[in-house]
């Protein structure tokens, strides 16, 4: 690639003769070339700037001696071969990303224009569009420098390690910040493995390599949350697995099915206030446990008779439940109604997308369980002296499905409810839902036996899981 740089202080661009790129430049996968624009003032004083017209402060380099300098450099009569682009680093130009950088990257030639004091006559970058040269005027961040040529050195740095046999190890384009992941990269570390007091993640030793991995995009995802939610917020769900969604969801970004984005919400306990939303989200996401095996009116009439407000009232101020929600933080914009009056039906309350529930129930002092808030089925009763907790259950929105709430929401529920002393989770899943099975599995329960559960009047038969806390939660 051949880059060519002009200037009113060509020395500035030493600095690229050092390192990486100057070895680029010796070995001629860089050509580059530095121009001093004062070869191209004709006056006694070599004078490039004027002042600007219309008035205003500082001083505007003047287009004529721009025009000689770059006539020089560009092929603007003569096309070369290959693409050629005129880069003018200001301020108000389009930001310079790593995307800019791999676009730039396959050009075969471009030309810096580095201007100083006010910047450059408009019409410099104007006149070289309007004559077919491609032209970018980019600024590297929203910040102001004294001129153009510490933007350029910038941009020349990114661009030329993307050039073939500039970095030693093409394997370090691989996975860094700013990739096509649209993650910042994980923390990195090397040994010693214990220094002033602070331990590396023992998984880094443990050579298990899938789990290295998954351990570095953990971190990735955690950082990029922390650090940038501009990017989290614009990340593609298509390039999301099932864990990442996981993570993203536990740290407040759920992608809602078949959404182009993340958006955010928070996952927290629920309070009283919550009764009446959490009662609406139940009766909209029962029916999805046991649609296929039980009669619409059974379903109508438990929903009516059991997932009512009171409930979740009554559970939210109860110590032995641990209720979690999942509230949208950015719903929808509400259609406005005709006539600007505000549209019937606005929900005021919260926007709850997702629930769990811990039932703990402790044993008495004989260390017996006693007959407590829900009926708990032979097979967990027979767990002598533990504090055993039903969970009951993880519902979420059909509208986010896959976001990665669910296993948000029950490493969630696990955490308070381990947290609160329960040591046995247990859970009643219809025997029909496969798909809820796989799902606990996953999350760490096994079949424990199986249970007879009444629904609106109509005997439901449910495999019952359970799962000790603190076992990979
Ligand atoms: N010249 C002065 N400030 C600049 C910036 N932020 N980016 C590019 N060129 C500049």
């Amino acid at each position: 690639m051949r880059i060519d740089v002009v200037s009113i202080f060509p020395d500035y661009l030493k600095v690229l003769d050092l390192s990486l790129i100057g070895r680029a430049a010796g070995h001629g996968t860089l050509d580059l070339h530095v121009h001093d624009l004062r070869d191209h003032a004709h006056d006694r004083h070599r004078t490039v700037d004027d002042t600007p017209l219309g008035g205003g402060a500082g001083m505007v380099m003047k287009p004529d001696v721009w025009g000689e300098a770059l006539d020089d450099v560009l092929a603007v009569d003569a096309p070369t071969a290959g693409r050629q682009v005129l880069i003018v680093p200001t301020p108000s130009g389009e930001v310079f990303t790593q995307r800019t950088a791999e676009d730039l990257a396959d050009a075969d030639a471009l030309v810096f224009a580095c201007g100083r004091y006010e910047g450059i006559d408009a019409r410099v970058p104007e006149h070289y569009a309007s004559r077919g040269i491609e032209v970018r005027e980019l600024s590297i961040g929203d910040y102001v420098l004294n001129g153009g040529e510490v933007a350029a050195i910038v941009m020349i740095e990114a661009i030329a390690r993307l050039l073939p046999g500039v970095l030693g190890n093409p394997e370090s384009l691989v996975e860094e910040s700013h990739g096509a992941a649209g993650l910042l990269e994980y923390p990195v570390h090397t040994r010693p493995t214990r220094w002033r007091g602070l331990e590396v993640d023992p998984v880094l030793l443990s050579g298990d390599h899938a789990r290295i991995a998954r351990t570095r995009r953990d971190q990735a995802i955690a950082r990029t949350v922390r650090r940038r939610p501009d990017m989290a917020a614009s990340l593609d769900p298509t390039r999301l697995d099932r864990e990442d969604r996981a993570t993203l969801a536990s740290l407040g970004w759920a992608v809602p099915t078949g959404a182009a984005h993340p958006v955010p919400v928070r996952i927290r306990t629920a309070t009283t206030c919550d009764a009446e939303a959490l009662a609406d989200l139940a009766a909209r996401t029962f029916p999805d446990a046991c649609e296929q095996v039980i009669a619409p009116e059974s379903i109508a009439r438990h929903i009516a008779t059991n997932l009512v407000p009171d409930l979740f009232r009554a559970w939210a101020e109860d110590d032995r439940v641990d209720l979690i929600v999942a509230e949208l933080l950015a719903p929808q914009p509400v259609q406005e109604a005709p006539g600007g009056a505000e549209p019937e039906g606005t929900p005021t309350g919260p926007d709850l997308v997702g629930y769990a529930a811990v039932l703990r129930e402790e044993p008495d002092a004989a260390g017996e369980p006693p007959t407590g808030i829900d009926p708990r089925p032979a097979c967990v009763r027979a767990r002598h002296g533990q504090v055993v907790g039903e969970l009951s259950k993880v519902y979420v929105d059909s509208t986010m499905r896959g976001s990665g709430l669910t296993p948000a929401l029950m490493s969630a529920v696990t955490r308070q409810a381990t947290d609160h002393g329960t040591s046995l989770l247990w859970l009643g899943t219809h025997v029909t839902n496969k798909r809820a099975q796989k799902a606990y599995k996953r999350a760490g329960f096994r079949q424990a036996g199986t249970r007879t559960y009444n629904v609106g009047g109509q005997d439901a038969h449910d495999v019952v899981m359970i799962r000790r806390t603190g076992e990979g939660q």
